[in-house]
Formats: structure tokens, C-alpha cells, sequence
């Protein structure tokens, strides 16, 4: 297995690329199921596990696909599968956005329940009662979701979600672009995400109004075309970079950003001290003499992100003062918290929420995480360390982070890639 050593206290300096979002490519990648019309050439893919992941399911569908250079390009004309196995679903819970495209394409599809997750319960009900509202008959047996059309194509309904789902908006939106009639999604996600795959969608030839609201309204189309497309810039990935120079003291450049979608976390970063400029499409940070403590909830887009919570705590073991995280869309999102503390950090669970108190001096020791952002998070920790702090089972960071300790050693940090044996 490979781990992360980190030797901290250097600060984080210079500017870099985001690189592409994992979580549009995702869904982006689906949608290509969608039609057997022609090749698709996706650019801006980051190269991670999860999208690897995702193509080797494409692969296994029976899709032609080469990906190189960021590039992706797709052709599903010749599938041979309808079923997404256990085997690649429990390595990744998104492989769950082949059912709305399959589903609405060969009018059948098989998707394996996905399992638990490391930080609590991630239901699929949503997506399921998305199928079903737009006329599909799901049954769920021997592990497997099995939805099937009753007749030659899904139906246009109205679907409002409890509550705010990217997945399940994502699926319905694939399921119900070719639908008979119109469809509307209340309660939409409104996360960048979803809006980059609402524009691939309407690139290909859906009717989508709304796009950027709460409210989306399809008209079902009888056929989609394959085409290029530039996937969108990956906020997580920004914010994490903004925070690696935040906690270290240093200045930071990200670029190739759109500044507006990283507002909820620039805000954050402002209330901390840090000086934030935008010019164009380019973020810089720079950090104070003493960071101040900020309170923040994670909840549904535009309000800071659940996937920057864990970063934004490390931040906060390093301000000076007491703040409070709670996390509205995972209640137990909270599984770095004794690793933090491990390396120093005070922080204690109260119900759902953590306290953070800060400062506190960090010291670097072997510590690992179940998943990605926890494991961001603990790099983070490393940074402003003193001594060495090991990552251990770097691949939940490989998941969702392009070559994250490149990125940072061009910034100044001495981060090392090494092999492990665990015992
Ligand atoms: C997406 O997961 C992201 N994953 C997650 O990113 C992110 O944390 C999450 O959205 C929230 O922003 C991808 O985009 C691949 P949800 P998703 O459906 O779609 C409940 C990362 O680190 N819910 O928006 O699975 C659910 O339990 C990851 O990159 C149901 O109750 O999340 C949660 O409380 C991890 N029933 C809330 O909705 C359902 O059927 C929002 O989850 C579906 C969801």
C-alpha cells in the first residue's frame, strides 16, 4: 500500500491548477450510456481512482473507451451488459448513476445495492422513487436494484424530493430526458455538479429549463447525440489547496477556477482572517499573522460544502479560538476527528456537532482514515505538523484527488509518496 510522509511546517506557496471535478465527471460519464450515437470526447477529467473506477464499469457494459491526457472519449453504441455487479458498485457508491441512463436505453437495468459507507447511512431510496414516479417497476432482490420500463419508454412526471439529492437528481435528470413528455424535479440539487451535467445533457440534445434552480423541467426527447464537452474545475479540490496554504501560513494562487462557486468557502476563509482575491478566474489566498475561529454548517449548495467540513477543521485546530462545525448533510461525517486528535488537535463530539479548540500545536505520528476527505484533512494536519506525519492508506485520498502531493511539492511542501506493508 502506498502512504503519504509528510515532514510539516513548510509553508505552502505559488500557484496551481484545479484540476477537473470528480463529482461532474461521474455523472457526466453516465450520461454517455445514454445514446449508442457516435464517440464522445470529454476533456478536463481528472485522472483519479474514482473515474478509473467508473470506466472500467463503462469497459464492463461493453463501451469503447480510451483515456489519456484528461481527455475521455466514450463510445456506448455496442453494449453488451445491462448490470452494474457488486464487485465494482461496492468499490464506489456513484456507480449507482447507471440506472436512470440504462434504464431509460434498454428499458431494463440491474444495479447492485450499494453497501454502507464509511461515514453513515447513504441511502438510495431517492434515486428509486425518481424510477418509479417516471413508471418503472423496481423490485429490489438477491442484492441487486431491478428496475424495468412497463411498456417502450419511461413517462414524464413530477418528482419533489424530500430532500435535496445530487445523486437522485442526477439520476432522474438521465432518466428522464428521453421520457415521454415532461418532467419536472422540485427540490433539485443545486450544486455545480448537476448543473454541469444539466449542460452536457442539453449539449447532447435534452430540453432542460431551470438549470441553475431548484426546479428543473425536461421535455423528453426521442434521441440524443454524442458530443464534446468540457467537464467543470473541481471546488473541493480548490478549497482543499486554499486551506493547504491557510493552515501553513502561506500564499496561494488556484487557478482555472469559477470564483463564484467557491463562495460559501471564500467567505469562510475571509471570516478567518485570510485576505481572498478573485481576478477572472483565479482564486489567491493569503493568510493572516493569527487565524480567527469560524463557525460553519455544512449543508446543500450554495452553503459551505460537507465535502470541505473535514478541511475546514484541520484549518480550525490552528485558530485562535474556539469554533463549532456541524455537518447537516452527514450527521457523522466525523471520522477524523480522533486521528486530528491523535496528532495533537483538541476536539471533542457533542450530539452532531464538533467543537474545535484552537490552537493547538500539532505533532506528526501515523494516522489514517476510512475515507477521502478525512484523508485531505489529515494531509492538511501534516502540513503544519511538526515532524513527520505518516498518511497511511493513501488510496481513499487517490480516490478523489489528482496527483495531490505533485500539486503540492510544486507549493513548497516535502510530501513523499511511499510503499508500506500493513500488518
Ligand atoms: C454526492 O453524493 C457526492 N458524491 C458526495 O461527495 C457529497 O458528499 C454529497 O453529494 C453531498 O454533497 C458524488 O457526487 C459522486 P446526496 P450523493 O444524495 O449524491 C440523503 C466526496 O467526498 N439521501 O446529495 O450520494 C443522504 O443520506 C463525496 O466527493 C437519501 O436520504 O449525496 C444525504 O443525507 C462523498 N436518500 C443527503 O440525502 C437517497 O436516496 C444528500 O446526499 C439519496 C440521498
Amino acid at each position: 500500500m502506498d502512504k503519504l510522509v509528510i515532514r510539516g511546517g513548510k509553508k505552502i506557496c505559488g500557484s496551481v491548477a484545479a484540476s477537473g471535478s470528480k463529482n461532474s465527471a461521474l455523472p457526466v460519464i453516465a450520461a454517455t450510456l445514454l445514446t449508442a450515437d457516435g464517440s464522445f470526447a470529454i476533456s478536463r477529467i481528472p485522472d483519479l481512482k474514482d473515474v478509473r473506477t467508473f470506466i472500467q464499469l463503462l469497459d464492463y457494459l461493453g463501451a469503447e473507451t480510451s483515456f489519456e491526457g484528461n481527455l475521455l472519449t466514450v463510445s456506448t453504441a455496442h453494449l453488451k451488459s445491462i448490470e452494474a455487479p457488486y464487485e465494482l458498485v461496492k468499490k464506489m457508491r456513484a456507480s449507482i448513476y447507471v440506472l436512470g441512463p440504462l434504464l431509460a436505453r434498454f428499458g431494463h437495468t440491474r444495479v447492485s445495492l450499494p453497501g454502507g459507507c464509511a461515514f453513515g447511512p447513504r441511502p438510495v431510496d431517492l434515486h428509486i422513487m425518481a424510477m418509479e414516479k417516471l413508471g418503472a417497476t423496481v423490485t429490489i432482490e438477491n442484492g441487486f436494484i431491478d428496475a424495468r420500463i412497463n411498456g417502450s419508454r419511461l413517462r414524464g412526471a413530477r418528482i419533489d424530493f424530500p430532500v435535496s439529492s445530487v445523486g437522485a437528481t442526477g439520476n432522474a435528470l438521465m432518466a428522464a430526458v428521453t421520457a415521454e413528455g415532461t418532467t419536472v424535479l422540485g427540490n433539485a440539487a443545486l450544486e455545480p455538479e448537476i448543473e454541469c451535467l444539466c449542460h452536457f445533457l442539453v449539449k447532447m440534445g435534452a430540453r432542460i429549463d431551470g438549470i441553475g434552480t431548484t426546479t428543473l423541467t425536461i421535455e423528453g426527447v426521442d434521441q440524443l447525440r454524442a458530443v464534446g464537452f468540457e467537464n467543470i474545475f473541481d471546488r473541493i479540490e480548490a478549497g482543499t489547496l486554499l486551506s493547504a496554504a491557510a493552515i501553513t501560513g502561506g500564499t496561494v494562487t488556484v487557478t482555472g477556477v469559477v470564483p463564484e462557486q467557491l463562495a460559501s468557502v471564500l467567505e469562510a476563509f475571509r471570516q478567518s482572517g485570510c485576505s481572498v482575491t478573485v481576478s477572472g478566474d483565479s482564486v489567491t489566498l493569503s493568510t493572516p499573522t493569527e487565524l480567527l475561529p469560524v463557525d460553519i454548517t455544512a449543508r446543500p449548495y450554495p452553503e459551505f460544502p460537507t465535502d470541505m467540513q473535514a478541511q475546514w477543521m484541520a484549518l480550525m485546530t490552528q485558530a485562535h479560538g474556539d469554533s463549532t462545525i456541524i455537518d447537516r448533510i452527514y450527521l457523522e461525517r466525523f471520522n477524523h476527528i480522533p486521528e486530528l486528535n491523535r496528532l495533537g488537535a483538541h476536539i471533542e463530539i457533542r450530539d452532531n456537532w464538533a467543537l474545535v479548540h484552537g490552537p493547538q500545536e500539532l505533532t506528526g505520528t501515523k494516522v489514517m482514515s476510512t475515507d477521502l476527505r478525512a484523508s485531505a484533512c489529515l494531509v492538511l494536519a501534516g502540513l503544519v505538523a511538526k515532524d513527520t506525519t505518516e498518511v497511511l492508506r493513501v488510496y481513499h485520498l487517490d480516490r478523489g484527488y489528482e496527483a495531490i502531493e505533485k500539486k503540492l511539492t510544486a507549493l513548497g511542501a516535502d510530501i513523499e509518496r511511499q510503499k508500506y506493508q500493513e500488518f
